[in-house]
């Protein structure tokens, strides 16, 4: 068995994993990943795209930020639409001048694996049956195997950045893990499309035919999503249909807007927010996706994933550099603090925006009542756009 030492083994090469070994790596702490899945898989998910300043901010700190920068679109405001009227909701002037920049998860992740392998970092594909051991010494480790050896890396920590499928969150005792769970009677039909936007901004368009959103990732490639069940077949969804549908959830004088394209990419995301508390056992350390899910309404999956990051890398940076533990100690009820917050508005943007069903009961009608008050003060939508830009890490 082939042995590694290192100071962290990372499990994932998510946007957490890679981002967290990227900052590591600068501060001189060395980090090795371990990832199930070979390299053209990773670069090819594709996944949502907007960024929050302070994520933008950690990419240009751990020197990824070049493309992002060249190649970002910066997002002033947002749109909804809703009973055929189109408002837009100013996000700079409401915050101070914050803004998002809209940037595929897809070339985040494909930016950290080129610095990753420019830096000469360990960072292993079609790693098997990943298990973590002894998480609860000072000298953890991780098994695997590739080909038909087995490897195992020793290390101080290790830090789960495996998404919501991986094995570290099962590695908690079940007597000390508690789950937080919600599970949405719908999902999204995403497409990518060779078209022009349909907006110079996002369009959220809540409609009596279910939610849709008119996003992109270039002036030239859209990113747009329908609401519909979470076991649709994608059989059932010839382009021609998606593009009608597409259509129609947007207000009658924005319809001629939508440009259809060749669409290269189609996918059904389910939708649930999902909370595992708490994110730290001994030496294991829980980041991203393996902690928490939020429906991606509010785009803050990955934005969550990288305020993980920011708090797990400072409490590991002071314990190398200071022996101080303290970081490590809070690190668990500091980033739940700020999952909650983006929990909530990511159940608050799902709930308001989408179509529940054919009844027309109390809560049919509090959620549009909610969202009629949004679009009518400027309080509420202050307080919208202050979250749709990012609380701060
Ligand atoms: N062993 C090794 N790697 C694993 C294992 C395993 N057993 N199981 C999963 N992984 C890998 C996955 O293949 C993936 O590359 O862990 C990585 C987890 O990456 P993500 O799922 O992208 O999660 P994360 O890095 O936390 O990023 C969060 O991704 O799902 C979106 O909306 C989410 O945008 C958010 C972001
Ligand atoms: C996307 O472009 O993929 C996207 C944008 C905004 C969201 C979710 C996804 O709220």
């Amino acid at each position: 068995m082939g042995t590694t030492r290192t100071q962290v083994g990372i499990i994932g090469a998510g946007p957490a994993g890679l981002l967290l070994a990227q900052i590591l790596d600068k501060a001189g702490i060395s980090t090795v990943i371990l990832e199930r899945r070979d390299r053209s898989y990773v670069e090819g998910r594709i996944r949502a795209g907007v960024l929050e300043q302070g994520t933008v901010d950690l990419m240009r700190a751990a020197g990824v930020g070049e493309r992002l920068d060249r190649e970002g679109l910066i997002h002033k405001g947002i749109y909804f639409s809703v009973d055929d009227v189109r408002t837009q909701i100013d996000l700079e002037e409401l915050t101070g001048g914050r803004h998002v920049v809209v940037y595929g998860q897809t070339e985040v992740t494909k930016d950290l694996i080129a610095a990753r392998l420019a830096a000469g970092g360990d960072l292993r594909f079609d790693c098997v049956d990943v298990t973590l051991h002894d998480v609860e010494s000072d000298k953890p480790r991780l098994t695997y195997v590739s080909g038909d050896s087995e490897h195992e890396v020793v290390c101080d920590f290790i830090a789960g950045c495996d998404g919501f499928h991986g094995p570290s969150r099962q590695a908690l005792p079940a007597s000390l893990l508690k789950v937080y769970e919600r599970v949405y009677p719908f999902g999204w039909l995403g497409i990518l499309a060779q078209a022009p936007p349909v907006a110079d901004e996002l369009i959220y368009s809540r409609h009596p035919r279910g939610f849709a959103l008119y996003s992109m990732r270039s002036m030239k490639v859209v990113r747009h999503y329908i609401q519909c069940l979470p076991d649709t077949d994608l059989e059932d969804w010839p382009d021609d249909r998606v593009w009608d549908e597409l259509r129609l959830r947007l207000a009658p004088q924005d319809q001629h807007l939508l440009q259809t394209g060749k669409v290269f990419e189609k996918s059904v995301t389910p939708m649930r927010s999902f909370v595992a508390e708490p994110m730290r056992f001994g030496r294991l350390f829980l980041a991203g996706d393996a902690g928490h899910i939020v429906p991606p309404t509010g785009a803050k999956g990955l934005n969550l994933a990288a305020s993980d990051v920011h708090y797990l890398s400072r409490a590991l940076m002071a314990f190398y550099a200071e022996n101080s533990e303290a970081g490590l100690d809070t690190y668990s009820e500091t980033a739940l603090a700020r999952i909650w917050k983006a929990q909530r508005f990511s159940w608050w943007m799902t709930s308001m925006l989408h179509n529940f069903g054919p009844a027309d009961d109390f809560d049919t009608r509090v959620r549009g009542a909610e969202l009629a008050y949004v679009l009518s003060s400027r309080a509420a939508m202050t307080s919208l756009a202050e979250n749709y830009v990012g609380l701060p890490f």
